[in-house]
């Protein structure tokens, strides 16, 4: 999604300001540019596609100027090229927004008929020609932006700078994040932390509805209202270090690399490997007294939460309402007051995962958050927060936060199936025991990696695939086929392999390949059941399982992935890292953009 920086500095902003959008990208995002003052002068580059072909503008035509934002759009309104880019002018205006200005249709109509011209497609340009209006009826800067920002409904993030002042920049919030960076002698606005990173790590995040006034320094931050409002100034955790992709040639690949530790360290912070039990933590509800929980997330996380839905209902006999968060919000599902609620999420910026909280929220249950991103306002805005501990994760397919996500939740289930009894003892313990050799087995999957080239390049000649599992292998297809999709663009389905002959039977032909996973476990034979269905119509099957699996499958396959034998409570874990490669490795044969797919961000901030 978009990311916003502005600094009001001492030295040349604009080179800054393209480092700290460097530091963004991993958001996702089609075009950029920068704008900066220069002696009462507004200057402006833009362009379409990557950061190089802003960084190549600026090396043809410089910048100075010691004020400046810039930004990464990700397209909304507009398709995106570099008229639609931003930063917007409109008669010593300048704006970047992150965001969606529902109203902006209704607002451009007003402005026209007041003569101003529209030179691009975007909602955003609405916003810079209303604070130009304002200015031109003789507002002083502050006030022509704070009368604008009146008139915006919808999701914003913006960041305002004018020719006539340079020392002034104004930010706002309603949705999307947007922090203040505090400098010495010198100030900054970023969409997080982590971009603001090498300036500082003194950082205040604006709250929903807080607008804010910037100056090389000082700061102040007012309500809608215009009522001054205090924020508290925080030290961010985030290293101020680029982090780099070692030597792997993609950051999901050294992602999917690191899940060995990661997933450790995350099991070890809320698992007692040595007492054999869950760690005893203050939570702001008792599992005991619970009759349901809700789980709501988008996209990979969602798939983490419906594996999670499996593990607390067999293991902790706990009833699970989960839904994806876009469904979730607007469902008006009934919450039960005995209930608490969860909220998946790696960047714990998503909006439409933020909004099913604050409707948790309003119905008064307890809110949980697991979350990658401590820092993050689904994190601020939870009872508990629930941490992954994968460190960043900058490809935006969703590889170590998964599996970080299924550890949190795994541990949840068995701390849930102890404190209500549905276990014993022994059982907590020979549980804790499987999760805590998740990391070697991990490890042992990790070597499948030629294996998995080589499958993967055999996927990468076909345009649909198919992913078929039962129990808790069934959003593991879901995450295997999202996987594929959203970095290879190859077509793929994930289904519920009993739903199989319910219709999607009738794809089966030579030119599908069905990937089946496949452990063996009680239901076992069922699935071999479903192969067979394939089999005997053709389908190339590629069954990723163990050796006993390997051992019954009586069924001729296209490949054969064998992973370690892995108690099956933790089996989604491990079987999620070769769903990951084969993604990983088609995409590469296919020659895309893996870390930066077409058309996806990071962190989706609107809905
Ligand atoms: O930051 P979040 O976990 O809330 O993001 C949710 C989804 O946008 C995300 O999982 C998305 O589906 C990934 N690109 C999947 O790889």
């Amino acid at each position: 999604m978009c990311g916003i920086v502005a600094i009001v500095g001492k030295s040349p902003v604009a080179p800054l300001i393209v480092d700290a959008l460097k530091r963004l990208e991993y958001r996702g995002y089609d075009s950029a540019g920068v704008a900066t003052v220069e002696h009462g002068k507004l200057g402006r580059r833009r362009a379409e596609g990557k950061l190089v072909n802003l960084d190549r503008r600026l090396k043809d035509e410089p910048l100075g100027g010691t004020i400046g934002i810039g930004h990464t759009r990700w397209a909304t309104h507009g398709v995106p090229n570099e008229t639609n880019a931003h930063p917007h002018f409109s008669d010593g205006v300048a704006i970047v927004h992150n965001g969606i200005i529902e109203n902006f249709a209704e607002l451009r109509d007003e402005l026209r008929r007041d003569g101003y011209e529209f030179t691009s497609q975007t909602d955003t340009e609405v916003v810079a020609h209303l604070v130009a209006r304002e200015l031109a009826q003789g507002a002083a800067p502050v006030d022509a932006a704070h009368n604008a920002l009146k008139r915006l409904q919808g999701a914003f993030a913006l960041a305002i700078m004018f020719s006539d002042d340079e020392d002034l920049i104004v930010g706002a919030r309603n949705g999307p994040p947007l922090a203040v960076g505090h400098g010495e002698g010198e100030m900054f606005l970023g969409s997080d932390a982590i971009a603001l990173a090498p300036f500082t790590n003194s950082i205040t995040y604006l709250e929903d509805g807080d607008w804010v006034v910037v100056r090389s320094n000082a700061m102040q931050i007012f309500d809608m209202d215009g009522n001054k409002v205090e924020r508290r100034r925080q030290q961010s955790l985030s290293t101020s270090f680029m982090v780099d992709k070692g030597n792997r040639r993609h950051f999901m690949e050294k992602e999917i690399h690191e899940q060995p530790e990661v997933i450790g360290h995350t099991l070890a912070h809320y698992l007692d490997f040595t007492k054999g039990a869950a760690r005893p933590f203050d939570l702001p509800f008792d599992f005991a007294s619970l009759d349901r929980i809700a789980i709501s997330a988008c996209g990979t996380a969602y798939l983490a939460g419906l594996i999670g839905k499996y593990w607390f209902e067999r293991y902790a006999r706990l009833p699970v309402d989960i839904d994806v968060a876009s469904e979730f919000r607007y469902r008006e599902i009934p919450i039960s007051k005995q209930s608490a609620a969860f909220f998946v999420s790696q960047s714990g910026e998503t909006a439409d995962t933020l909004a099913s909280l604050r409707y948790c929220r309003k119905a008064g249950v307890p809110i949980g958050a697991i979350v990658n991103v401590r820092e993050s306002t689904i994190a601020r805005e939870s009872d508990i927060v629930l941490p992954t501990l994968a460190g960043p994760e900058i490809g935006v397919a969703s590889t170590k936060a998964f599996t970080c996500q299924l550890s949190v939740l795994a541990a949840l289930a068995v701390r849930a199936a102890s404190a209500r009894g549905t276990i014993s003892p022994d059982q907590e313990r020979a549980m804790v025991r499987s999760l805590s050799e998740v990391p070697r087995f991990a490890t042992q999957a990790l070597k499948l990696e030629g294996q998995i080239e080589q499958v993967s390049r055999e996927l990468s000649h076909y345009r649909h695939v198919l992913y078929l599992g039962r129990d808790t292998n069934y959003p593991l297809a879901m995450e295997g086929a999202l996987k594929l999709k959203e970095i290879s663009y190859i077509h793929a389905e994930g289904y519920a392999a009993g739903e199989l002959k319910h219709g999607p039977i009738a794809l089966i032909d030579e030119q599908m390949p069905v990937i089946v996973i496949a452990p063996h476990d009680r239901i076992f034979e069922k699935t071999v059941s479903n192969m067979q269905e394939v089999a005997a119509r053709g389908g190339k099957i590629i069954l990723i399982t163990d050796r006993k699996g390997a051992a019954n499958a009586t069924v001729k396959t296209l490949e054969t992935i064998i992973l370690p034998d892995v108690p099956e409570f933790v089996a989604p874990i491990v079987y999620a890292l070769p769903i990951q490669m084969l993604a990983y490795y088609t995409a590469v044969f296919m020659g895309t953009d893996v870390d930066q797919p077409r058309n996806l961000a990071k962190s989706v901030t609107v809905e």
